[in-house]
């Protein structure tokens, strides 16, 4: 089986994007995000088959006892002043997988704090949907949290950094030796204009396409390394003719639909024309990205027909007990399989044509202006962005630590195929994650792809993002 390999008006601006977007890929390619750790990179590629069992248990993963030590990373404390009474971290980890590795950050705090009251404000609604509304009404009201959750890249600027609610956090990067911790390519987006403003806890790969063991075998159906488009929609049409939901969507929010487009586009387009979709609108008019929606469109003749009521882990659900084939996810999903013990059940492919690519969404925490409880806030970055809590974090999670200094060798299969091809692969921003495009062009992409699944009319879809993406550019 072989993978298909993978004008903004304002002149200064294109050329930052287009420079960033090239660092992120380069640093990439240069392995820098591997630097320091011998660990990482001398994981093989593939371990699928042998080591399945051994570390799937994340309660294998005690809170502050880490499995890797920093190299490289002078010991800095997590704990410095006088702490408050409470904490309050705002998220939107509420799922299964989600809330356990925000427990496990919230145990490594209390490690350091014990005298504080965490007040955990998540609020429910994948990839944000819902708290990033709340959060812009508490922000714009004064009302800020001690820390909250962003993605890094355009949402992290466009959201938070441009209308002036973040510290910069350069003095804590400095002397948690980070800017050796986490690798160049996460720095640039995780800074603004050079300064760094969150600090990145986990490092999830958007373009995983999971599917049911027993449903494929039974089904005569083997999944190779990679998939191509063609041999996806081949096993879609044997699921379909045994009556069986090929694809598992969670409709009901609307990301999870968002992202089995993106996840198509760079199937389809493979990751340079891909990536030239952000710093030119005109790409949005080529064949490539015509044949995406097309391909799209053809996925939602596969879905499950109670698409529309399920949430994204609703639709894992599906997948992981068997009642649907396939389902293209974030490795947040593979958290989700583990909180509900369903994990051995559940296989895993890059997204059908995007094998060699790495959709990266990589969430981080705050410091606001005026944090009401600042020691705090400060000690809570301290401990997110330690070796220690990411390496709790993740396999609850179902991530890899944002830090390239952790060793992973102890991690399950399933993060170890992550870490060891976000070590290869060109990584790419994401639209559903606001990397990608700013919250303007999200926003219509979102609203227009909750009209192409009642509609798919493809010319339609592909004209009004193009709109969009002008229109943003020449704002
Ligand atoms: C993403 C986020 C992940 C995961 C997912 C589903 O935006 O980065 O951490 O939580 O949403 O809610």
């Amino acid at each position: 089986m072989t993978g298909k390999p993978g004008a903004r008006k304002d002149i200064e601006a294109h050329t930052v994007a287009s420079q960033r977007t090239k660092e992120f890929q380069m640093a990439t390619n240069r392995r820098t995000l591997l630097k320091g750790a011998a660990a990482l990179a001398a994981l093989p590629v593939g371990l699928r088959a042998s080591q399945a069992a051994a570390q799937s248990t994340p309660e294998a993963t005690p809170v502050g006892t880490p499995m890797g030590t920093p190299v490289g990373t002078p010991a800095a404390p997590l704990v410095v002043g006088t702490p408050e009474a409470s904490l309050e971290v705002f998220s939107w980890w509420t799922s299964g997988g989600e809330a356990a590795g925000l427990e496990q950050i919230f145990a490594a705090f209390s490690a350091g704090s014990p005298s504080v009251s965490i007040v955990n404000a998540a609020v429910a609604g994948g990839a944000g949907s819902n708290a990033q509304a709340a959060l812009q009404t508490r922000l714009t009201g004064g009302q800020a949290p001690d820390s909250w959750q962003s993605h890094l890249g355009r949402e992290l600027q466009s959201r938070y950094v441009d209308p002036g609610y973040c510290q910069p956090l350069t003095d804590l990067f400095a002397e948690q030796g980070w800017n050796e911790a986490f690798p160049q390519g996460v720095l640039d987006q995780l800074s603004v204009g050079g300064v760094p403003y969150v600090v990145p806890v986990g490092n999830h790969r958007g373009n995983v396409l999971f599917y049911n063991r027993a449903l494929m075998e039974s089904n005569g159906i083997t999944v190779g390394e990679t998939m191509s488009i063609d041999e996806f929609f081949a096993a879609a049409d044997v699921l379909q003719a045994a009556g069986i939901p090929a694809i598992a969507l969670g409709g009901r929010d609307t990301f999870a639909s968002v992202q089995l487009f993106e996840n198509t586009l760079l199937g389809t387009l493979g990751a340079d024309a891909y990536n030239a979709l952000w710093n030119d609108p005109s790409m949005w008019s080529s064949d490539g990205v015509t044949a995406a929606i097309e391909a799209f469109a053809r996925m939602l003749g596969y879905l499950n027909p109670d698409q529309a009521a399920l949430t994204w882990d609703g639709a894992a659900d599906l997948v992981g007990q068997g009642t649907a084939g396939f389902t293209s996810m974030g490795d947040w999903a593979y958290g989700d399989f583990v909180s509900k013990g369903t994990e051995a059940n559940v296989g895993w492919v890059t997204h059908p044509g995007s094998a060699g690519t790495f959709v990266a969404v990589i969430d981080g925490f705050t410091l606001p202006v005026g944090a009401p409880n600042p020691v705090n806030a400060a000690n809570w970055l301290r401990t997110a962005g330690s070796v220690a809590a990411q390496t709790a974090f993740a396999p609850f999670k179902g991530c890899i630590p944002a830090r390239t200094d952790v060793d992973a060798s102890g991690f399950n299969e399933y993060l170890q195929w992550s870490a060891a091809d976000f070590g290869t692969a060109v990584s790419v921003p994401s639209i559903a994650h606001g990397t990608a495009v700013t919250p303007q062009v999200q926003q219509a992409i979102s609203d227009a792809t909750v009209q192409f699944l009642v509609s798919p009319d493809v010319e339609t879809y592909r004209v009004t993002i193009q709109q969009a993406a002008e229109d943003d550019a020449a704002s």
